[in-house]
């Protein structure tokens, strides 16, 4: 490449020698003497400032630098006393790449709003906002992975194909080769999927954790990392349609070590975000969200609350809000009930625990009550619920019944059925949605904005 990345020149002191940035233009100005042009490549969210003598480029080219534009430019790194950086680079030469005409690139200086940014997301990755959500969305992927491996947990690739429906939600997309307008059928008159190219139906995976669970019963602790689908279609900013999810599953854990690992990870991720991306995270607040980084130190530093659903609801009860949608014992919480609940009442992250079992998914254990799971969400300000997960029932025929109940067809999970019958194990596992925990770091209000190509219902142009 033959050049020095912005983020390492902005902390050099070498004034006097020779240098060369690559990079996209933000802004030009200046007078008949001199052109200022700020130079950004993307390695950091300040620009350089490069200095032009207009009498010693050629006019036509210094036209041709406008806003969007690509250039490579030489020059002399020196001590800057008005660009708000320490460096800029007086110009020997400059090269143009792609020009980027005013009259059509969208991006031009003035401020945009996500709603517009949205629209043209493909562009997007070159405005601050976003330059700055993909540099912490990166460090929060590589922290997942440096967490999980200093504790001694594999990483297991799971299917995203599955023959399965591991949340029981029935909001999946379905994989097929079978041409719509022509579907084979069975002298029944159903679809005829021996015909397909899996011989069964199938789809895109709602989750790793089925075959997580695998992972674990045999490594003690694994972790899954990668996208999921879900075709519910809500269009809230809190949904997508495809979310990157991170599931941890381990071997021999109670719901109380699933609390505690859950509470350390979240504790350990903001923190590292606090460490390692002040620079964007200050732009954010500066731009968005005032009060962010003060909420992030306030999670990273003290306790989440533990609570039963029970005594959650007895709350949102005796609080006498008039929410939305209704409350009561066996109902499921929606987002106003669980804000209320971290923001208004407890004013701190909260773990919830012990939900009715009608309300969860057939794979968690059952309590002695015969009514409640082993179930817990962590609820976030802002956000909701950031995690779901649970202990799993580890009983074969506790676990038979309540598949049964459900309606799930034993033929399609008996393999997971067999973990239960030959060496089970009491373990616990939980899901992290990746853009729930982006949109908490970030302090962006939609999830839209916290994934660089975001898939919602009637978007998937680009
Ligand atoms: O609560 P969920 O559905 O739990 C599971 O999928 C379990 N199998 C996890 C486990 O125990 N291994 O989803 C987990 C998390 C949610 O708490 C939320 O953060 C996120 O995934 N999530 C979504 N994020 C964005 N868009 C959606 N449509 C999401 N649905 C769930
Ligand atoms: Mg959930």
């Amino acid at each position: 490449g033959g050049r020095t990345k912005i983020a390492e020149l902005l902390k050099s002191t070498a004034f006097g020698t020779e240098v060369v940035v690559k990079g996209w233009v933000r802004t030009k100005r200046g007078n008949k003497n001199v052109a200022f042009i700020a130079v950004n490549d993307g390695s950091i969210i300040h620009n350089i400032q490069v200095v032009a003598d207009v009498a010693k480029f050629d006019e036509n080219l210094l036209k041709e630098i406008t806003t969007g534009s690509c250039v490579k430019v030489a020059g002399t790194l020196v001590e800057s006393l008005g660009s708000g950086q320490p460096v800029e680079i007086q110009a020997s030469s400059i090269e143009i790449y792609g020009t980027a005409d005013p009259e059509t690139y969208p991006l031009q200086k003035k401020g945009h709003s996500l709603e517009f940014l949205r629209e043209i997301a493909y562009l997007r990755p070159r405005t601050n906002t976003f330059g700055a959500v993909l540099r912490i969305r990166h460090a929060m992927a590589y922290a997942i992975h440096k967490y999980f491996n200093d504790h001694g947990f594999f990483y297991l690739h799971t299917p995203l194909i599955t023959g399965s429906d591991a949340e029981g939600a029935g909001a999946m997309f379905g994989v097929t080769t079978l041409d719509l307008n022509d579907v084979p059928k069975t002298p029944e008159g159903a679809v005829d999927y021996s015909q397909d190219f899996f011989g069964k139906p199938c789809n895109l995976t709602v989750s790793g954790q089925l075959e997580g669970e695998l992972g674990a019963l045999a490594l003690s602790q694994i972790y899954t990392f990668g996208p999921t689908f879900r075709a519910e279609n809500s269009n809230t900013p809190r949904h997508l349609a495809e979310f990157w999810m991170i599931e941890p599953e381990v071997a021999f854990f109670e719901l109380e070590d699933n609390m505690e690992l859950a509470e350390d990870f979240l504790k350990y991720l903001i923190r590292y975000a606090l460490d390692n991306c002040q620079d964007d995270l200050q732009f954010l607040a500066k731009m968005y969200d005032a009060e962010l980084i003060d909420r992030l130190k306030f999670v990273v530093e003290n306790d989440f609350v533990r609570l039963d659903y029970t005594e959650g609801i007895d709350i949102l009860v005796r609080s006498g809000v008039k929410f939305e949608f209704p409350v009561s014992w066996g109902l499921d919480l929606q987002s106003e009930h669980e804000r209320y609940l971290v923001e208004r009442h407890f004013k701190k992250p909260v773990i919830l625990i012990n939900y009715p079992k009608e309300i969860k998914a057939f794979y968690m254990k059952q309590n002695d009550d015969g009514k409640t799971v082993r179930a817990m969400d962590v609820l976030f300000p802002k956000i909701g619920e950031i995690i779901g997960g649970s202990q799993r029932e580890e009983n074969l025929d506790k676990l038979r019944r309540r598949i049964e109940e459900v309606g799930v067809p034993e033929k399609d999970i008996w393999w997971y059925l067999d973990t239960r019958r030959w060496g089970s194990a009491p373990h616990s596992g939980f899901g992290l949605g990746f853009e729930r925990l982006l949109l908490f770091v970030t302090g962006m209000g939609n999830i839209r904005d916290v994934i660089p190509f975001p898939r919602t219902p009637k978007n998937a142009e680009f």
